[in-house]
């Protein structure tokens, strides 16, 4: 087989349970529940096995006897608030991002992650190639956050974060950073980033021994947060869709 028809052949090869993620039909766990439950069935037969290999190109599969169908692409961008976790479901029952979304009516991935205690800009989508390029590093996507600080940072404090702050897991990248303005033993900053490493922002200033107070993230790429209330989430408009290059095909944004 020439090369790339393997490859093609091996994109189009999805264990059972992902081809319903893939298809932003649900969670790989509600698409296990479902196989088990006996209403997936391919090319007919009942499978209960969530690991079949099915072949997208060849075999039919439906759910309740409706044939698969790829969910038109959407991306969300939502106002996250303080406290809520971007995970599905969280085994201490606290808030997630999903209880915000529940009118959305889809499933949804989210494109990275914020932590618990900070706020603002997260976007979700169906498009899974979407959200593995906005997070792909070597894309260098830009994010953006309004920081403050427990303590006033002078300006080589500052000065460090822009060039590079030791971490365990290496020096950050230059970084964009503004002074916005100091009180008397706080200061306010905007941050932008173009790695996305676990809770970079905050061990960033914990390493030059001050810590965040407030953290929200108002741009992502071309997106940012405008004047969307906190809690609330709207659709991405085509062109910002088209904003973050390559070739998507917003089917469901709104224009
Ligand atoms: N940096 C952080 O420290 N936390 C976030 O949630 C995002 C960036």
């Amino acid at each position: 087989m020439p090369h790339a028809s393997k490859s093609a052949a091996k994109r189009s090869q999805k264990t059972l349970e992902r081809v319903f993620s893939k298809a932003g039909m649900g969670s790989r766990t509600e698409a296990r529940s479902w196989i088990g439950a006996g209403r997936v069935r391919v090319n007919g037969c009942v499978v209960r096995n969530a690991d079949h290999w099915v072949d997208l190109e060849r075999d039919h599969v439906t759910l309740d006897g409706k044939p698969l169908r790829k969910a038109a692409h959407t991306y969300l961008l939502l106002y996250k608030p303080k406290g809520y976790l971007t995970t599905y479901r969280d085994p201490q029952g606290r808030p997630t991002v999903y209880d915000l979304l529940q009118d959305a009516g889809l499933w949804l991935v989210p494109v990275g992650r914020l932590d618990l205690d900070t706020s603002g800009l997260l976007l979700l989508t169906n498009d899974t190639a979407f959200a593995e390029h906005v997070m792909n590093p070597d894309h260098k996507v830009p994010k953006t956050y309004q920081v403050k600080t427990a303590t006033r940072l002078t300006d080589e404090q500052i000065d460090q974060l822009r060039r590079g702050v030791p971490l365990s897991d290496g020096l950050t990248r230059p970084a964009v950073v503004t002074r916005v303005r100091d009180s008397a033993t706080r200061t306010f900053l905007e941050v932008t980033l173009t790695e996305g490493r676990n809770r970079q922002v905050r061990r960033m200033i914990e390493a030059l021994g001050s810590k965040v107070l407030k953290l929200v993230r108002t741009a992502l790429g071309p997106i940012r947060i405008g004047d969307l209330p906190i809690g609330k989430w709207r659709h991405l408009t085509a062109g910002e869709v088209r904003a973050f290059g390559g070739s998507r095909s917003p089917s469901s944004v709104r224009c």
